[in-house]
């Protein structure tokens, strides 16, 4: 149908013929000619009118925005002083000779170009609309490429591309599952995979040896700008590497990626213990890019009157760290202060006591704060430890440790981009060295990354001593979004029935849930282990965008809906009874 994209037409084709199919930007008339600006996924093209070209004018003051049209027409330069320098093709424009309307368009719901002011779910309701706008389309075609990119790395590096089924048993990645009926297995259930962690794992026992899939992962979790229940993983997994050949892989993947699809040169990647990560950022996917840091000082305070901070400095499972934001005295108004008092709430923090250093060289009276007083005795020590320096402030986290670590992890990144403390662009690194287990609430114990991930200690040790067990999982982390996470896998039955046994599966629950994994352990099975990316993760940061939905096509909602299909939606009753299925009654409210 066409000769050229719009975004084609250049100085190149002055004087030829061109046929462009497209939807119409914008209508405008001026004094009698009418100008069209036509849209395709490569550009717009400015197509001029004018009253000879009778017939054809007539239609094209029919025309209206988003209809779709065909155009032929004359390539010119455009008169003097028209030329538009922000358009590929601003130099030209096409003289219509022809006009064919091949679709018409209603009023769009919203303006199709940059700065929509509509919300997010006008958006999403019209997703076929908003991917018209260019900055949603090329976020499309940068995934397109960043997937092809990634194929092309493992095809010539020796991996092979395997589907592994959407139908299948629970996989356990720490999220509920989301379940399919089965019809004709009376009262049973399949469960979408929250990855594809175990069939690939049992493709290494097959001896495919060097694994990926781009696979779609299911996870019926809380949401967030970094989460969907549908996603995407670059899924890897080899047989014989250790997690030092495997992170060197993947790690080269990324960087090559970085050089070639953005010309950004990432520095090799530091290696980070998990505890110095949770120490020093609060976190175990710390961004690196704010110079911040937490710092213990509970030892100073264990002997305080003030039990805000005795009581947690003298329990072992809490903590008490100090946050020194340099300069931040002078920055902060009290408003301020009070907002960040509120935001640390977020994460059970009950209070954000602080220090104003005014003029160290003062003493007390040189300390502005309301705590102060109470731990006179070793404000000296304090401030030394913290490398206090006049205009600083210092906040306090006080807890249980995991509300210290969330809240100052939490209050350090919002405090690093409200005040712009960012000193890089990129900063990617490696945590390692995690924990097997953490305990669960309940006197048990979780997976920290997942039930197949190898122990660095013997089964003795494991069993003994579960609390301080290391893992051999990594995560790759960058800006502080965990771009993906592996590990070297258990490859011997004894040490997966321990692993299971340690996280409260007894023998018959295993048998049942992952009898198919434990007997191919015992067929003969290489040592093994991978890694998967979070795609829609790794293109929201190479894209700069804010969330994942604005680098998928058709996201859903914070609330796990779509808005455009109106998913998850009823079914017919019949379907029910097919399924052998009858919905609770849900209780009306009196
Ligand atoms: P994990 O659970 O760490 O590991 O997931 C791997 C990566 O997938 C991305 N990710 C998500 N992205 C968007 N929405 C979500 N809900 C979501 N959940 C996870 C993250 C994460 O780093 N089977 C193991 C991998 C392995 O051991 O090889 C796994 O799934 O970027």
């Amino acid at each position: 149908m066409r000769s050229h994209y719009c975004g084609e037409v250049n100085e190149s084709l002055v004087d030829q013929e061109v046929t462009l199919c497209g939807w119409v930007h914008r209508r405008r008339d001026h004094g009698g000619v009418i100008f069209l600006d036509l849209r395709d996924r490569d550009g717009v093209a400015q197509v001029v009118y004018d009253p000879d070209t009778n017939e054809v004018f007539q239609l094209a003051e029919q025309i209206r925005d988003e209809f779709v049209v065909k155009v032929t027409g004359r390539v010119r330069l455009r008169p003097d002083g028209k030329a538009n320098a922000d358009m590929s093709t601003g130099k030209v424009e096409v003289l219509g000779k022809q006009l064919e309307i091949l679709s018409t368009a209603k009023t769009p719901p919203f303006q199709l170009d940059e700065f929509v002011q509509v919300g997010e779910d006008v958006r999403l309701r019209y997703r076929y609309m908003d991917l018209r706008r260019p900055e949603m389309l090329n976020k499309l075609r940068f995934r397109s490429k960043v997937t092809s990119y990634i194929r092309n790395f493992l095809d010539s590096n020796g991996f092979m591309d395997v589907e592994t089924p959407i139908l299948t048993r629970a996989t356990p990645e720490g999220a509920r599952d989301y379940l399919v009926p089965s019809r004709t297995h009376e009262g049973s259930f399949f469960a979408l995979p929250q990855s594809p962690q175990l069939f690939k794992q049992l493709l290494m026992m097959s001896g495919v040896d060097r694994y990926y899939q781009i696979a779609k992962c299911f996870r019926d979790e809380d949401l967030r700008a970094d989460r969907q229940p549908e996603f995407t993983q670059v899924d890897i997994e080899t047989s014989f590497l250790s997690e030092d050949e495997i992170m060197s892989i993947t790690e080269r993947l990324v960087r090559d990626m970085f050089r070639d699809l953005l010309e950004v040169e990432l520095p090799e990647f530091p290696r980070m213990p998990f505890a110095e990560a949770m120490n020093r950022y609060g976190s175990d996917k710390p961004d690196l890019r704010i110079p911040l840091e937490l710092v213990d000082v509970g030892d100073l305070l264990t002997n305080v009157s003030f039990n805000v901070f005795s009581g947690p400095a003298n329990d072992p499972k809490s903590r008490v760290a100090a946050l020194r934001l340099p300069k931040g005295g002078e920055l902060l108004s009290r408003k301020q202060i009070d907002d960040y008092t509120k935001f640390v709430g977020i994460y059970g923090a009950k209070g954000l006591p602080y220090i104003k250093v005014n003029e160290k060289a003062k003493g007390l009276e040189g300390l502005q704060s309301p705590i102060v007083k109470h731990i006179a005795d070793v404000i000296d020590q304090l401030l030394e430890r913290v490398g206090a320096e006049d205009g600083d402030i210092i906040f306090f986290g006080t807890d249980k440790t995991r509300v210290v670590n969330e809240a100052l992890g939490a209050l350090r990144v919002k405090l690093g981009h409200d005040l712009n403390l960012l000193e890089k662009q990129w900063a990617p690194l490696w945590v390692v060295d995690f924990p097997m287990f953490e305990e669960d609430g309940e006197g048990g114990w979780t997976a920290i990354h997942h039930p197949f991930t190898a122990p660095s200690c013997a089964v003795e040790m494991l069993e003994s001593d579960p609390e301080n067990a290391l893992s051999r999982a990594y995560d790759m982390v960058l800006n502080g979004t965990e771009l993906g996470g592996g590990s070297v896998r258990i490859h011997d039955s004894d040490m997966q029935e321990t692993v299971l046994r340690i996280l409260g599966i007894g023998q018959e629950e295993a048998q049942e849930k992952f009898g198919f994994l434990l007997d191919a352990l015992k067929f003969g099975c290489p040592p093994h282990g991978g890694l998967a990316f979070g795609l829609d993760r790794l293109v929201m940061l190479m894209t700069g965008a804010q969330s994942i939905r604005e680098v998928i096509a058709f996201p859903k909602t914070q609330s796990a809906m779509c808005m455009m299909t109106q998913a998850p939606g009823k079914v017919d009753p019949r379907q029910l009874r097919e399924l052998n299925i009858r919905l609770r009654k849900t209780e009306q409210p009196e």
